[in-house]
């Protein structure tokens, strides 16, 4: 088998025509700022979408996580208990704000936040203030069940729907079911404007602050007038038109990622793994396919902070083999995000489980692997992945 060319990556941007048309005309008639109707287009749509009242969108998810954590009154030394296999923009926010996160870990069912180690977390922590729930890899976490907890135990739910755009749970859009959510428009995000994000809430004075704080906290005089310290946070026109024209094609890229993930776990059926695994109650947006393999199918990884090997066996892989070799084809791949309490820059933070002493994230990681997921996939790509992953339990 020779190398692709091209590499095949995980997942890329996926541009149409309409976002050019929004770039033009927003710098024909230099509305290029912060202000102008695309950001109010994608605004009105990002309600319409998620079933939101109000949007701000922002210049990426991360800044829209740090406005949702400064609403939630987040300050120093408060608890905030957050998913621990999730990227690092979900908790840093926490940080610049003097919090401490606690790590609660996943369940098998949706590899989220298990609402069994939330409930133990609140016994443990019973003031904590904020609960930031991701929806890993767009599979909606329990969040009926999680939403609940929160509301039982007084705590603000923030949803970091970053990865989820489109994904539903009991047909309801994420996004939506904290009291603040976010979206990203990250370039690998199911729909991009290569950067941006949206915070979200039902609450109009709460949206009004958020707004003001993005927009460096000007106070409406005629002059700079400044009461609080704010943030250049919002999006420019330019970004929210590619954003804009991206919208409407959101259904679409959810049915080819979903075309991919069926692709893989049909031709991947006899092999002992699993794929990412979603609820009966939800509809995810596919955005990301993974593989989980069988613990009888291990053969040893050993993994360190920076360096990994591994002790290749007869009939037994690891993720890090099939990285490798997928790498030989200039294919992407990518570990299941390194849960959070193992990073060394948060290795002081607690961390709760449902059962004292068993991970569920740290066993997700060791016998995880993402698998290249993009929407323009082609079926010769995809056929040379799954190839390889068969290969490598031989
Ligand atoms: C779960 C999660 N939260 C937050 C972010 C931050 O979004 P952004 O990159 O737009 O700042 C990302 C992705 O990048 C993410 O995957």
């Amino acid at each position: 088998m020779e190398a692709f060319k091209n590499k095949v990556w995980l997942s890329t941007p996926t541009y149409h025509q309409e976002e050019f048309q929004y770039i033009a005309k927003a710098i024909e008639t230099n509305w290029k700022s912060t202000v102008g109707e695309n950001i109010d287009e994608i605004e009105r749509r990002l309600c319409e979408i998620t079933g939101c009242r109000y949007a701000v969108a922002v210049i990426n998810g991360t800044s829209a996580l740090h406005l949702a954590v400064i609403e939630a009154g987040i300050g120093k030394g408060d608890y905030v208990l957050c998913s621990d296999m999730t990227f690092c923009a979900t908790v840093n926010p926490v940080i610049y704000e003097g919090g401490i996160p606690v790590f609660i870990d996943s369940e098998y069912e949706t590899w989220n936040m298990d609402p069994k180690g939330l409930e133990k977390a609140f016994e443990r922590y019973p003031q904590a203030k904020a609960v930031i729930c991701a929806n890993l890899y767009g599979t909606p976490a329990k969040l009926d069940e999680i939403r609940a907890i929160c509301d039982r135990h007084g705590a603000v739910l923030i949803e970091d729907a970053a990865e989820s755009l489109g994904a539903t749970y009991m047909g309801r859009q994420t996004g939506s079911f904290g009291m603040y959510n976010i979206v990203s428009f990250n370039g690998n995000k199911i729909i991009t404007g290569s950067t941006g994000g949206c915070f979200l809430t039902d609450d109009e004075a709460t949206a009004r602050h958020a707004r003001k704080l993005s927009t460096q906290a000007k106070e409406p005089t005629p002059w700079y007038q400044h009461e609080e310290i704010g943030y250049n946070y919002r999006i420019s026109n330019i970004i929210a038109g590619i954003v804009r024209g991206q919208l409407p094609y959101l259904d679409e890229h959810i049915r080819q990622k979903k075309a991919v993930y069926t692709r893989y776990k049909e031709a991947l059926a006899e092999l002992p793994l699993t794929m990412n695994p979603h609820s009966s109650t939800s509809q995810p947006n596919y955005w990301m396919s993974c593989i989980l393999i069988d613990k009888a199918a291990m053969c040893p990884q050993n993994r360190k902070d920076k360096t990994v090997s591994y002790h290749k066996e007869t009939g037994k892989t690891c993720p890090t083999e099939i990285f490798e070799r997928l790498g030989q084809m200039n294919i992407e791949s990518r570990p299941i995000w390194k849960p959070l309490h193992m990073q060394p820059v948060y290795a002081d933070y607690p961390v709760v489980t449902a059962e004292d002493g068993v991970s569920v994230c740290e066993d997700i990681f060791e016998r995880g692997l993402c698998l290249p997921s993009d929407n323009k996939m082609d079926a010769a790509a995809q056929d040379t992945v799954i190839e390889i992953v068969k290969d490598c339990f031989d």
